[in-house]
């Protein structure tokens, strides 16, 4: 089934069970500065669960584009290497305020999967909250064997967006991918077997969660379950990785075009050709959604995403920029189901590239400064890199914090991360008293 088949199919599905069927909102969150940006389908809701919010309906469905680059969810440095995390990607939702709660949930979660896209029993897991016991008889009660019903604590099965928000225990569905139905284990759920696949979350919102970390309830219990497109059509496609679906393919192909090596380069640095198809997706995403390559909260995000994937070009050969290039793939890919894509593929284009050039100019020398760094420290019988040092690569010659532990990391090397933030902070205390004293020379002017 193809990726637009699939999200029709969901909407359609919750549609028909009276939810209403919503656009997805922009990964710039509005009006929340507690967080970065949208990482998961019921950030647009969160005041509606917190009763803060009233809507015209008490149940909506959406397919959200998600960017999962800081904070609580970060997938940033799984990314390459993992055959299905992602920086973006669309999350498929559900959602009730106050309208249903578990039993719906859990039905309407089951009934799709095992009789709408046909997914087979057999390759099925679920877990729950340790001690919710209601949501495990819900299971049992909707046909699913006991021994495929496990428990789980705070970090898998308790779900939060963030430090404060919204909050409740949580249900998950696994799927597994493996060749062999019958060496199926209980141990590999949540485990680190890429044969084992978490695909929907279903969260039985209760709670708001405060600065202090207190939960209060929230008015009504509700509901919000987020299911990774990629992930679904990973299996919905019979691949094994979501960079075979249709969603990435042609995205990875052109990485592969341009440059222009053979099947065993790609295998060799499969990870490398991932990040940059990944990278290219969150970069036409950010740029459509008015986010600009700059050092503020936001912006800065684009630009680390930017100049990773620049580098990680670099490593496969590449001398000219290309970003722009592959973010024409994303955009022909994606601008059927997100027109505001074509309308911004030329401002995609040229912010991408004037980034990239930008970057270009101190990628070499930065790279050099590093490489006499690394030299130094293998003299000095030390597997960390000075924060000073990583504070030079950020401030002379642009390279974001997180690139140099990556590059580091390549080597199994690290940064003193508290050094490099002294360095950081003395620098904006310096800019301060300069900005200071400039205003001050103004005024006697
Ligand atoms: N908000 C839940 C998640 O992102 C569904 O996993």
């Amino acid at each position: 089934m193809e990726s637009r088949d699939i999200r029709q199919t969901f909407l359609d599905f919750f549609d028909q069970r009276g939810h209403v069927p919503l656009s997805s909102s922009s990964l710039v969150p509005a009006n929340d500065p507690t967080l970065l940006f949208t990482n998961a389908g019921m950030a647009q809701f969160k005041d509606t669960f917190l009763g803060v919010e009233q809507r015209p309906y008490n149940r909506a469905c959406t397919i959200q584009k998600c960017l999962r680059v800081s904070g609580k969810h970060n997938d940033l440095q799984s990314v390459g290497p993992s055959p299905r995390h992602h920086t973006f990607f669309e999350m498929l939702g559900n959602f009730s305020f106050g309208s249903y709660f578990k039993r719906e949930t859990i039905r309407y979660a089951w009934e799709l999967l095992t009789q709408v896209f046909l997914l087979p029993v057999e390759r099925l897991w679920i877990t729950v909250y340790i001690d919710d016991d209601e949501a495990e008889r819900l299971w049992e009660e909707t046909g699913v064997e006991r021994r495929r019903i496990l428990r789980f604590g705070e970090k898998e099965n308790f779900w939060t967006m963030g430090d404060t928000g919204p909050c409740g225990p949580c249900s998950e569905i696994h799927y597994y991918l493996g060749s062999d139905v019958n060496a199926q284990r209980a141990e590999g759920i949540n485990g680190v077997d890429d044969d084992y696949m978490e695909i929907w979350n279903l969260v039985f919102v209760q709670y708001n969660r405060d600065e202090q970390g207190g939960l209060t309830p929230v008015p009504s219990p509700s509901v919000d379950t987020g299911m990774g497109l990629e992930r679904l059509a990973c299996v919905l496609q019979g691949v094994k990785t979501t960079y075979e679906t249709d969603l990435l393919r042609p995205v990875l192909q052109r990485v592969m075009e341009l440059v222009s090596k053979d099947g065993d380069h790609y295998r060799r640095y499969r990870a490398s050709y991932n990040t940059i198809a990944d990278h290219s997706r969150a970069i036409a995403f950010l740029i459509a959604d008015g986010v600009r390559p700059g050092n503020g909260w936001r912006d800065y995000v684009l630009r680390r995403i930017i100049r990773r994937a620049a580098y990680v070009g670099k490593t496969l050969g590449f001398e000219r920029p290309f970003l722009a290039s592959v973010a024409e793939a994303v955009i022909d890919t994606m601008e059927e189901w997100y027109p505001d894509l074509r309308i911004k593929r030329e401002i995609i284009s040229v912010v991408t590239t004037a980034e990239e050039e930008r970057f270009n100019r101190t990628l070499t020398t930065g790279l050099r400064f590093l490489e006499v760094a690394i030299n130094r420290m293998a003299q000095q019988n030390t597997a960390i890199l000075p924060g000073r040092e990583a504070f030079k690569l950020y401030d002379t010659y642009g390279f974001p914090l997180d690139l140099t532990q990556k590059i580091l990391a390549e080597r199994g090397l690290d940064v003193d991360v508290e050094e490099y933030e002294e360095g950081r902070r003395e620098q904006q205390e310096r800019s301060r008293i300069a900005t200071h004293s400039k205003r001050g020379r103004e005024k006697e002017d």
